[in-house]
């Protein structure tokens, strides 16, 4: 595959919702998509099918991003078949809610191992190669909670927080590589993630919503796809806000 392919984008939580769209609006002729997700999700060969019809190609593998052995072999298999990574998308995310006084200590552990540990074991493995392309691009998927908080999600909160300090820790550390480390922070999407919320959440959410309407997975996508081309070449440390207006 290392002749034909000539960007490697590598995108956690591919299999469906807001990944899922990312990895099309990143897909093309000579771009190799690389997508893992976890556990098994029958959505994944779906999203590879649709990014070959888009013109592109994608490889997914059930890898756990809070296992740093798994997410090291796993980015190895990216670099033997390709030989470089272009744009790291660390998108794999979960919520498990629960008001703080009967937050379970798994709650709290489960989502800062995968949302924020996860993050930082893709994005340690992928700076090696990109630090010695001299050029790479990271971008984290954040959430407006993140920076305006939200009662029932202080792990998720937390996570989503940490990610959005992380990366611009990461853009001081790797700019002088010429590697760009930015942030999206989405509001209220339209995906699975959301679609276990009661009518009653889901209408609390959406008076806060200024352009009244929940946002689509292509509507991060585009954030996404803008930050990962050459037109953003000179962004970083930054966080985009996709909300609808919710947070200004
Ligand atoms: N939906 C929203 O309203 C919303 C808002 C703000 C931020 N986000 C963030 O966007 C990202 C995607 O959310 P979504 O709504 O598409 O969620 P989703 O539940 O539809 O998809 C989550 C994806 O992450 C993968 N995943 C989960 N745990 C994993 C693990 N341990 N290792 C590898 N992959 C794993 C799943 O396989 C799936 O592909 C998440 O980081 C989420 O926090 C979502």
């Amino acid at each position: 595959m290392t002749e034909q392919v000539k960007r490697t984008v590598v995108v956690t939580g591919g299999s469906r919702g807001i990944g899922r769209s990312i990895c099309l609006s990143l897909a093309g002729p000579d771009t190799h998509i690389f997508f893992n997700y976890f556990p098994a999700d029958d959505e994944a060969p779906k999203t590879e099918q649709m990014v070959s019809d888009a013109g592109g190609s994608a490889t997914s593998v059930e890898v756990d991003v809070a296992s740093a052995e798994d997410v090291k072999s796993f980015f190895e298999k990216v670099v033997s078949e390709t030989g470089r990574i272009d744009v790291l998308v660390n998108n794999a995310g979960i919520t498990r809610d629960a008001l703080l006084v009967r937050m379970k200590d798994k709650d709290w552990e489960d989502v800062i191992d995968i949302n924020l540990k996860g993050t930082f074991n893709c994005t340690r493995i992928a700076a090696k190669t990109m630090m010695k392309q001299r050029c790479g691009t990271i971008i984290n998927i954040a959430s407006v909670v993140g920076v305006m908080g939200n009662p029932g999600q202080a792990n998720y909160v937390a996570s989503k927080a940490g990610i959005i300090g992380f990366t611009k820790a990461v853009a001081r550390e790797l700019a002088s590589r010429n590697v760009t480390a930015n942030a999206v922070a989405p509001g209220f999407i339209d995906t699975e993630m959301t679609a276990s919320l009661s009518d009653k959440a889901k209408e609390a959410m959406m008076s806060q919503v200024p352009l009244g309407r929940m946002g689509t997975p292509e509507d991060v996508a585009a954030a996404v796809a803008f930050l990962a081309s050459e037109n953003a070449a000179y962004l970083t440390g930054q966080v985009i806000h996709v909300n609808g207006g919710m947070y200004m």
